[in-house]
């Protein structure tokens, strides 16, 4: 655990809400938890060891693009500090890490050559994760294109571009697929293309909508012949893609709204969704762009490529949209919403910039008066129920995995040095409650990842939307858990996969000392003594799932009472390294009396103890 990093103790675990537990058997056993990042967002040295420029850079070169003219420079500088970042992963204890490789790290000139410093970054990043437990989880294309494919051939608008991205997803593949089971092409191809192209508030900021549809195109291409390659050489391997997708409904029962909300629907989901789980284009769409040159653009062969067979699909979560279409006269502006878009200032007109919704310029959003985050988004678990359930109900996907949510708050340090964000405890809870409605209605709803793991670079909004567990001080890089942070840790802490089995008297003995050694002295305790009570011992204390301090203290507790003291020793500074306090040790050392009597329980305080001090001299017991 990184220094400085605030231990979850008794007293406050006491304080918890009973909510986590209560949420955690909600959701099933083997349901996967997990924090996301995306390159340039966190890593910062964007000039480090032969690594080239990205759009973003060039982006963020223009005047006035980035809120506060923020830049992917520094950031949270975690091209240096990853292995900080890795070990504060493994206090976290969620089982993923989902992040996606910086693709001009890997070939600065977009294809050909490849920089082995780049790769060798990653190798090491998945070492960090690695010796905390933690599996990777890897995006492949999460915005950074090398700005040299922009100059040379237009991006995305390009359908080199496609070719170019599939050679890079072989080589990062080929490099580090010994380390990585779950590959994610693209993130929010959506973003990409039509924030990208159309409306131009993201990189590389182009105003175009056939270049948008284009764009949309070339980047599920891409996908489709990246996945295809990918597979072919590790099919045991799990690739999907990442949607962000939204409910659209139409604000009254109006004709024109209707049909201002199917058009929105066909562009923000049914234009990605289609061709990628059913081969094809949404006839709609197709229909109302004539400018588009669909025919040119969309080749033969290329819609079964991009309908490559997914072992699983991200779905990024974080909004609803109410379409209506606007007043000719201009008069329903003022009660529209004043976010629009996804990515617009919350303060800012809505009509200030080109919508990013191709053919939908007289459409508006309208707010429906539910609390917002910092980015003026509502917040509306319901929302995120009713997409799980249509994607159920209306598409053939294959296993869903909610791959990104999460909300954006002005979090400060406290005087205590804690960072009270009880908003985002109510958001996390409320949208994985929602999870848990889907998957109670049948949605085969895998895994949930916390956005973000970390304060980033918010895009064009800068560092100042703070979408982290983790609060990050730009000015010394200094890391703060949230309390939100110690409530996901609680929460994925509490995974109780039941072992089933005929429990014979040994492992129930075990069982009952496990029980008793963690009651009242861990936050994990109730949930460990739920599986204890079915488990073999030996079993518990063998699962990498469990989180570190828990086996820690099992360990301990099993060596004591065995009366093995030299192993105790090391597995006292193992649990002290993993965030157990001296009392935690202490308290679960005391059972040992139950079983092997008061003299054995007192020599291997003594260990305890003799180790504590060693460990830290000046703050022994
Ligand atoms: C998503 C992006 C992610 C982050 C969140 C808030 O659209 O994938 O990088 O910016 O929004």
């Amino acid at each position: 655990m990184p220094e400085g990093t605030p231990v979850m103790t008794a007293a406050s675990a006491a304080t918890l809400p009973p909510s986590v537990t209560d949420l955690r058997r909600r959701l099933p056993a083997d349901f996967a938890f997990g924090t996301a990042t995306a390159a340039y967002q966190i890593e910062g040295a964007v000039a480090a060891d032969g690594r080239s420029p990205s759009i973003w850079d060039a982006y963020c070169e223009r005047p006035g693009a980035i809120l506060g003219g923020d830049t992917g420079e520094t950031t949270c500088d975690h091209y240096h500090r990853y292995a900080a970042d890795a070990d504060l992963l493994g206090w976290l204890g969620a089982r993923f890490y989902r992040f996606s490789i910086s693709w001009p790290r890997v070939l600065p000139e977009g294809s050909g050559r490849i920089e082995q410093r780049g790769l060798d970054f990653y190798r090491r990043l998945l070492d960090a994760l690695d010796r905390n437990g933690v599996e990777p989880w890897v995006t492949l294309y999460h915005w950074d294109l090398p700005q040299v494919l922009q100059e040379r051939d237009g991006g995305w608008a390009a359908r080199s571009t496609a070719e170019a991205f599939a050679e890079f997803a072989l080589v990062v593949h080929d490099a580090l697929g010994d380390r990585i089971a779950h590959w994610t092409t693209l993130n929010e191809p959506f973003c990409s293309a039509f924030y990208g192209y159309a409306a131009g508030t993201q990189a590389p900021g182009v105003v175009d909508g056939p270049s948008a549809i284009a764009a949309g195109h070339h980047l599920m291409l891409g996908h489709g012949l990246a996945l295809r390659a990918m597979r072919e050489r590790r099919p045991d391997h799990r690739f999907g893609v990442t949607l962000n997708l939204s409910p659209v409904e139409a604000a009254t029962a109006a004709a024109a709204d209707q049909d201002a909300a199917r058009r929105i629907d066909a562009r923000r989901n049914r234009f990605f969704l289609d061709p990628i789980l059913r081969g094809s284009y949404p006839a709609d769409m197709v229909a109302e762009l004539p400018q588009v040159d669909w025919e040119h653009l969309v080749r033969p062969g290329d819609l079964a490529t991009i309908a490559q067979p997914l072992d699983l699909l991200g779905v990024n979560y974080y909004r609803r949209f109410v379409a209506r279409a606007a007043d000719p006269s201009g008069a329903s502006a003022a009660s529209a919403s004043p976010a629009a878009d996804t990515l617009v200032d919350a303060e800012a007109p809505a009509a200030a910039e080109p919508t990013p919704h191709v053919g939908c310029e007289d459409v508006e959003f309208v707010a429906t008066g539910r609390p917002r985050t910092q980015m003026g988004w509502e917040i509306d678990p319901e929302g995120l129920t009713e997409l799980l359930l249509r994607l159920h109900r209306d598409y053939p996907v294959p296993p869903l995995y909610l791959t990104e949510n999460g909300m954006a708050h002005a979090d400060e340090v406290g005087a205590d040095g804690r960072v009270a964000d009880p908003e985002r405890i109510a958001y996390l809870r409320t949208h994985l409650e929602a999870c848990a409605d889907a998957i109670d209605r049948g949605v085969d709803l895998r895994g949930y990842f916390a956005w973000s793991f970390l304060d980033n670079f918010e895009w064009s909004l800068g560092l100042e939307r703070r979408f982290g567990l983790v609060h990050v001080d730009y000015e010394t890089q200094q890391r703060t858990p949230k309390d939100s942070a110690y409530w996901y840790r609680d929460l994925v802490a509490a995974e109780t996969p039941r072992l089933r089995g005929t429990a014979n008297r040994t492992e129930v003995l075990g069982a009952e000392h496990v029980r008793r050694s963690t009651a009242g002295v861990d936050p994990l305790a109730a949930p460990l003594q739920d599986l204890v009570t079915t488990a073999c011992w030996g079993t518990v204390w063998e699962r990498p799932e469990l989180p570190r301090p828990t086996r820690s203290l099992v360990t301990v507790s099993l060596l004591a009472a065995l009366g093995h003291h030299d192993e105790l020793a090391v597995h006292v500074r193992g649990a002290l390294r993993n965030g157990c306090t001296p009392e935690q040790i202490a308290e679960a050392v005391t059972h040992t009396a139950v079983y092997a009597g008061a003299p054995a329980a007192l020599a291997a305080m003594r260990v305890v103890v003799a180790t504590v001090r060693e460990a830290s001299p000046q703050d022994g017991p």
